[in-house]
């Protein structure tokens, strides 16, 4: 049965691999973008322009007429990582991530809520956190930061939800093949000495990519998660997502940060 579904960030990466499937299953498709410009028409799919960085923007799409017509379920999968040591990342910056990833994104829960309330039959309302949600990487602590407070968030929604025909849902991919790396990654601050080289051969292993996903692995988990029907809230996506999260949860701190240290620190 064709389903009608908001996906945000559906330009590029996880949220056009997502997209893409979702097409070709035979669904109706809203997916957002920055620059609605530059896409083109596609049947069964409406772009609409979305900036979580603008609170004019947000209002405006929250606002549209798209939203007069039910959706079946809608996938907050836009975010972009910031790159920086904790010591040094700009305020402005900091702040910035927590906008787009954390603010903006459960901004666009509360609304799809109260559309999914409106609508009565319900639907699926799912988040693309990250393995880095349920864990922290060196470099990454704010973006990690983001996707801890988005998993709070939505495992509080799901108990909140328990009554209601609403199903809450959470994606957490691993590395991913994209443009994360290369455009949507920002770098901040002025790095202390101690951390360039670090900071250098990170950048680097992540524009490689030898350990990622292909985005489809990962859309093809969403996909599985938005019609299984079940009440599971949680679901690992990508290579080593699924070992990552079972180490995290059975190894003991000390363990797990060792391992980490290695794998991201050892030159
Ligand atoms: N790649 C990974 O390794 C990885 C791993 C775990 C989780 N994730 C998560 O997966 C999601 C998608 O990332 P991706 O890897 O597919 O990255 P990507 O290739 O950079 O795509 C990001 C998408 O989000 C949109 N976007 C970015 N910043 C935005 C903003 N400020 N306002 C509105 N839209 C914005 C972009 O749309 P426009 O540029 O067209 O506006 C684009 O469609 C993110 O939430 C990311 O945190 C990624």
């Amino acid at each position: 049965m064709s389903a009608r579904i908001l996906v945000t960030g559906g330009s590029q990466g996880i949220g056009q691999a997502l997209v893409n499937r979702l097409l070709q299953h035979g669904h109706q498709v809203v997916a957002t973008t920055r620059h609605p410009e530059k896409q083109l028409p596609q049947t069964r799919l409406t772009w609409a322009a979305l900036d979580l960085e603008s609170r004019q923007s947000i209002d405006s799409f929250c606002g549209h007429r798209l939203w007069d017509t039910p959706f079946d379920a809608v996938v907050n999968n836009a975010g972009f990582g910031l790159i920086a040591p904790i010591e040094s990342a700009d305020d402005s910056d900091i702040r910035a991530q927590f906008e787009a990833n954390f603010f903006a994104t459960m901004h666009l829960t509360q609304h799809a809520m109260a559309h999914f309330r409106k609508h009565t039959k319900g639907g699926t309302l799912m988040v693309n956190t990250s393995i880095g949600g349920r864990m922290a990487f060196p470099y990454f602590g704010y973006y990690n930061a983001s996707k801890h407070a988005l998993e709070a968030a939505y495992e509080s929604l799901w108990y909140e939800s328990a009554n209601s025909n609403i199903h809450i849902k959470i994606i957490e991919p691993g590395f991913t093949q994209t443009q994360f790396a290369t455009q949507g990654m920002r770098h901040s601050g002025a790095a202390h000495p101690n951390h360039r080289e670090a900071l250098n051969r990170l950048a680097t292993a992540m524009k490689t990519g030898q350990t990622a996903s292909n985005p489809d692995v990962v859309a093809a988990k969403m996909e599985q998660a938005l019609f299984d029907g079940s009440r599971r809230l949680r679901y690992a996506a990508g290579k080593h997502a699924g070992t990552l999260l079972f180490l995290r949860k059975v190894l003991p701190d000390a363990w797990f940060q060792a391992l980490i240290k290695k794998a991201v620190l050892s030159t």
